[in-house]
């Protein structure tokens, strides 16, 4: 099955990366304030989705620009896309983006790719298998202190009233980190984290397809992620905290202490 979710990405990845040469003819729609959806993320979702049906016409389906579907109603294996995460980014020609694919089972994510098609990263993870980027095995930094720590984030764009909150935290862990990141595609971010180019991450917001492939690609790899409040809700309730297994407790101290004024 990973293999399926390989091939899917990478497949994804090349409509990508053949768009980043005409980026002024694209079609973009406004979905929201500051969220947009443009031809690509549509192409890329429908050959993500085309391939995964060629070898499992029964599995259901979560992808951000077309929703959920449900093949067989009792279908135990859902696959929870996010086609192009980082579309500002894309629309801009910032090279920060890629293709997140996981596969839940039973409710639990069991495999996960993330593919950033600009580097030709391939980040990989199955369950009780480990993590890798590019066939190589990954482990989340041996990064202890805050204080030594680079953490990424993502700001609140759209729920503008947890602003105050959210900035809150930002400068307190600005102050005591070694440096904050807002590289704009969370679930590059969580592969950082992963494979150690970040050593903590927090943000709040989000949607499952940003974070269930990241989320098993830092457990496999020796982190920890859970929501604001701890528990490993974050699927759900769309916010995140991760890092390494010294790192994450001072981070989720920090975000704790603002999220629960
Ligand atoms: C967005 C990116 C961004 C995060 C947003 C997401 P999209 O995904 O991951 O980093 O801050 O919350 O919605 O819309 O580009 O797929
Ligand atoms: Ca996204
Ligand atoms: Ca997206």
């Amino acid at each position: 099955m990973l293999n399926v979710a390989v091939k899917a990405a990478r497949r994804a990845g090349a409509v990508i990366n053949r768009a980043t040469s005409d980026l002024d003819k694209l079609t973009v729609e406004r979905k929201a304030p500051n969220d947009f959806v443009s031809e690509v993320d549509r192409a890329a979702e429908n050959t993500i989705i085309d391939t995964i049906r060629e070898s499992y016409p029964q599995h259901s389906i979560l992808a951000e620009e077309s929703g959920a579907s449900v093949t067989s109603a009792e279908s135990e294996y859902r696959w929870i896309i996010d086609p192009l995460d980082g579309t500002t980014n894309f629309l801009h020609g910032f090279p920060q983006y890629c293709v997140s694919i996981a596969l839940s089972v039973k409710g639990m994510v069991s495999q996960g790719v993330i593919f950033d098609p600009s580097r030709n990263d391939l980040f990989t993870a199955s369950r009780g298998g480990g993590a890798f980027l590019n066939e190589r095995r990954i482990r989340v930094s041996k990064v202890v202190n805050l204080k030594d720590g680079l953490i990424g984030t993502g700001f609140p764009y759209k729920e503008f009233e947890k602003f105050d909150k959210y900035l809150a935290m930002f400068k307190e862990i600005t102050q005591k980190s070694a440096g904050v990141r807002r590289p704009g595609a969370a679930a590059l971010d969580l592969a950082y984290v992963a494979c150690g180019r970040f050593d903590g991450f927090w943000e709040t917001g989000l949607s499952p397809w940003d974070v269930a492939a990241g989320g098993l690609m830092i457990l496999e790899a020796g982190g920890l992620i859970t929501d604001f409040n701890g528990d490993g809700n974050y699927l759900e309730s769309g916010s995140v905290i991760a890092g390494t297994p010294k790192l994450f407790p001072q981070l989720l101290q920090i975000v704790q202490s603002h999220h629960k004024k």
